[in-house]
């Protein structure tokens, strides 16, 4: 489906109450099905990708009854099923990497499978420690489909060359299954969702700096409010500071440590932007993020920033485009190993557009700012943040866009354009 997107004849005003985390969903239905009892997950997220991990649980035993529009109960003796067909994981690289490190520790086979999409990213990352701790994985060049033998599992101490939250996570959760305690160390913090809320369940585990260490534990069924999503306000907060005269409230956004990247760039970028009320819902902080239009002038991005704004990172390029001098992405490299190559979508595409930014190994470099010319067809490949980022681009080229494959925002983020129309009509 082709989206048109045309220069905006008024400000973005008003508040925009931001959509439920995906991370969050996704290891909010996955970790309750571990619970022997009931769980409730309130505002669970309308996304693909976790209605993706919430289909493979009912594939395996798992019930699940949505009590209103947003929150189901999960129903598990705690105890998974053999399941009778392939996990299909969708697009969702969480619900892949997450459900190997569970599955490896289970006594049945199973196999799971993705889209062209999933079936291209790297499994390498998580068959090789499950492998140390001693499952059996059985994958051609370590790509989906994943045909997990489950086996006894021993604790490992791994050291990780990725910072990578969907790693950590695989390895914690077998974690759970093994004999001894696992640990499991990266360079940089990434997302520590997992610790937070495993330990909210009852798990045995705790964190040294870069270090999370689990024992083995029962997890117990309890009742999660989950936050709005940073990544999905991230495109209010560009939208925000890029059409002039905007002046903004994203409410319920969560504003976890290891998430909020995108929040220091815009400090560093001189944009403006504050914290109203900050609170904790279920171990996470929340708040609200109040956005205006601003003068913006161009920064470094690199080292331990990148886990924390890992998927703002095509939206932090557009932004940049309206920023004075150059801004420099480095030691993103992973960035190539997402729903897309996205270091090559977004500056192929926003070139197009009338960009100056030019791709670089491990990140990319943009000149601003530029005024964008638009009037052009751009692609999504598939990538729902590439849609979302190029949708926000549009607002502020001069002529018309046209962006093919528009739909894939359903893998995030289906409330998406309605939530931004409503911004542009006060
Ligand atoms: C995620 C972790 C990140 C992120 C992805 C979601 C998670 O991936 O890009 O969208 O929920 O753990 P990596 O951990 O592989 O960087």
């Amino acid at each position: 489906m082709i989206k048109f997107v045309s220069p905006p004849q008024k400000a973005l005003k008003g508040f925009v109450t931001i959509p439920s985390d995906k991370s969050l969903s996704h290891r909010a239905v996955i970790f309750s099905s571990l619970a022997n009892g009931t769980s409730v997950i309130n505002n669970f997220s309308k996304g693909a990708d976790p209605l993706s991990s919430l289909a493979v649980c009912k594939a395996l035993g798992v019930r699940a009854e949505f009590k209103d529009e947003n929150s189901v109960e999960i129903i598990s003796s705690g105890i998974l099923k053999k399941p009778s067909v392939p996990l299909d994981c969708g697009n969702s690289g969480t619900t892949m990497r997450l459900m190997a490190g569970i599955l490896s520790g289970q006594n049945f086979e199973s196999v799971l499978t993705g889209d062209e999409s999933l079936s291209r990213r790297p499994m390498r990352r998580v068959i090789e420690p499950l492998s140390l701790m001693g499952a059996e994985i059985q994958a051609v060049d370590c790509h989906a489909p994943l045909e997990v033998f489950g086996r006894r599992l021993c604790g490992i101490d791994y050291v990780s060359k990725l910072a990578s939250a969907q790693v950590k996570s695989c390895v914690l959760l077998a974690g759970l299954f093994a004999n001894g305690h696992t640990s499991f160390t990266e360079p940089y913090l990434s997302r520590n969702h997992t610790e937070i809320m495993l330990k909210y369940m009852g798990a045995d585990i705790r964190t040294e700096g870069c270090t999370a260490i689990i024992k083995p534990s029962k997890l117990a069924p309890v009742e999660i409010d989950i936050c709005g999503d940073i990544s999905s306000a991230a495109f209010f907060i560009a939208a925000g500071l890029i059409v002039p005269d905007s002046d903004i409230i994203l409410k319920n956004v969560g504003l976890n440590p290891t998430r909020t990247g995108i929040i220091d760039v815009v400090k560093m970028m001189g944009g403006r932007l504050e914290i109203l009320d900050e609170t904790l819902k279920s171990g996470e902080p929340v708040g609200d993020i109040r956005v205006q239009y601003s003068d913006l002038k161009g920064c470094v991005i690199e080292k331990d920033l990148i886990p924390r704004l890992i998927d703002e990172l095509p939206v932090i390029a557009v932004l940049a485009t309206q920023a004075d001098g150059e801004t420099i992405v480095k030691n993103a490299e992973d960035l190539r190993n997402k729903e897309s190559d996205r270091i090559k979508a977004v500056v192929g595409e926003i070139t197009k557009l009338g960009a100056s930014i030019s791709e670089t190994p491990d990140g990319f470099v943009v000149h601003g700012k530029t005024s964008l010319s638009g009037g052009v067809q751009v692609e999504s490949f598939h990538d729902h943040r590439l849609a979302m980022s190029l949708y926000v681009a549009g607002l502020v080229c001069n002529k018309s866009i046209g962006i093919n494959g528009f739909e894939w925002v359903n893998i995030s983020f289906p409330e998406f354009e309605l939530l931004m129309n409503n911004l542009f009509e006060i």
